[in-house]
């Protein structure tokens, strides 16, 4: 009995001179004098399987010249090294069994993006999506790793929720058997609850954003890794941050250097990537746009488009720290040294622009938190649960949250956040 062998080792000579059984797909098929050469993939490769007609037999020859891109295939044969082969190795095939017959495979080439999005289904298969979903695969084990080596504990907030924490504009309504709940847009409040029993904690889950802009970072669905720490202020959670990104820059550029260099990406740029991150101020980017003939006016948020701008003189992520008090959510901190600003920081993606992590210390005294409240619109009674972590031996406490999918985004290069993602949510697509 052969045993099944993977693509990927093969490539790598693991079977050079024995018989082998591989299993996959028909990713190109083309033939000439009497050879057939069969491009097959599975998770881990393509390799390229050569067929002799003499050797095969004119009827299972032609079986092999006709079958589809995609379909399914047993295939025994002998790896041996052929320096003309695509990767150095081959198959000299000896037989082929069709599993699932492929007829008209939808995808070819130069087609639109917004066709490959109504083919997503199909589209996850090809070598550029799997090479973005091996490397966030590493990414959120990475994430893990880094959180549970550091003694936090993981914790699953609900994503059905009575009231949201990062404005009212971006929340999903949820019919709760006629009542009106909301999806998710951080575990923010729940966090705030389970810091005063667990310390350190954080989570990996999706956050529902209602976003109305077309942007190339915003989905609608996408996913958030949370950490709060007690008895911590924002230099802490920040410090945290950086050896975050840090931390699965290394892992992925140790993993991921085949799907990092299909991708195009600079593998030695990735794996540069380390602490200390650039450090300015809300003061300080803003003077730094308008140098670079963009105005934005103090109070007012960074957008999109302004990092963008920023972005471009960084070749790591860069911090932003010390936000106006009036752009931001009601949960920060107000700077001790000055009440016109939160304790309050962004990480933004260089190159692309972006931001990859929000976060802040948390305002820890009950009256100035409710007075927040009330200045932004929101009904007290909607949090009187969450007051309760400042009623009952409220203590110093600062988190982020990290958007997953533009972090992947980053690492990838890629131009739209998307494509970090095998079935993105946005304001115009939810099918497939
Ligand atoms: O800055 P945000 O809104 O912060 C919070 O939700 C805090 N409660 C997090 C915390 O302190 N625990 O979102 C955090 C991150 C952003 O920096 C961004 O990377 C990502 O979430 N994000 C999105 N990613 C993709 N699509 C969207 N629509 C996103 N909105 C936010
Ligand atoms: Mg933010």
């Amino acid at each position: 009995m052969v045993k099944r062998a993977m693509i990927g080792d093969v490539l790598e000579g693991r079977h050079s001179g024995k018989a082998v059984e591989l299993r996959g797909w028909i990713h190109r098929t083309r033939s000439s004098g009497g050879i057939a050469f069969v491009l097959v993939r599975d998770s881990s490769g393509v390799v390229q399987v050569t067929f002799d007609r003499d050797e095969l037999g004119d009827d299972a020859f032609q079986r092999v010249e006709q079958s589809g891109i995609e379909t399914s295939i047993i295939v025994k044969g002998v790896a041996v090294e052929d320096e003309r082969a695509p990767g150095g190795h081959e198959i000299k095939g000896e037989s082929m069994k069709v599993v699932g017959p492929s007829k008209n495979f939808p995808i070819g080439r130069d087609l639109s993006d917004e066709f490959l999005l109504d083919v997503r289904h199909l589209w996850i298969r090809s070598q550029k999506m799997t090479a973005i979903f091996k490397v966030r695969s590493t990414v959120f084990g990475a994430i893990h790793d880094y959180f549970r080596g550091r003694g936090f504990y993981e914790v699953q907030p609900p994503m059905i929720t009575p009231a949201g924490s990062e404005g009212g504009a971006t929340l999903f309504e949820v019919d709760y058997f006629g009542r009106k709940l909301h999806l998710a847009q951080s575990w923010q409040l729940y966090a705030e609850a389970m810091v005063t029993a667990l310390e350190r904690i954080y989570t990996m889950a999706p956050s529902f954003r209602a976003e109305k802009s077309r942007t190339t970072r915003h989905l609608t669905e996408y996913w958030h890794a949370e950490m709060e720490m007690a008895w911590e202020g924002m230099e802490t959670v920040l410090k945290h941050g950086e050896d975050l990104i840090s931390h699965v820059c290394q892992v992925v550029a140790e993993r991921n250097v085949r799907e990092l260099e299909s991708l195009g990406r600079d593998v030695e740029y990735i794996a540069g990537i380390g602490p200390s991150f650039p450090r300015i101020t809300y003061d300080e980017a803003l003077e730094q746009l308008r140098s670079a003939g963009v105005e934005v006016e103090w109070g007012k948020d960074i957008r999109t488009l302004e990092e963008k701008a920023l972005a471009k003189s960084y070749d790591k992520p860069i911090i932003i720290t010390n936000y106006p008090k009036e752009s931001q959510a009601f949960y920060k901190r107000t700077d001790p040294e000055d009440p016109d600003m939160v304790l309050a920081f962004d990480f933004i993606a260089p190159e692309i622009g972006g931001e990859l992590i929000g976060g802040s210390e948390r305002e820890a005294d009950l009256e100035v938190l409710k007075a927040n409240l009330l200045r932004q619109g929101e009904d007290l009674e909607a949090y009187e649960w969450y007051l309760d972590s400042r009623r009952y031996g409220s203590v110093q406490h600062s988190g982020f949250g990290m958007g997953v999918d533009r972090l992947v985004q980053w690492i990838c290069l890629l131009d739209h956040v998307r494509d970090a993602i095998p079935f993105p949510r946005t304001l115009t697509r939810y099918y497939p």
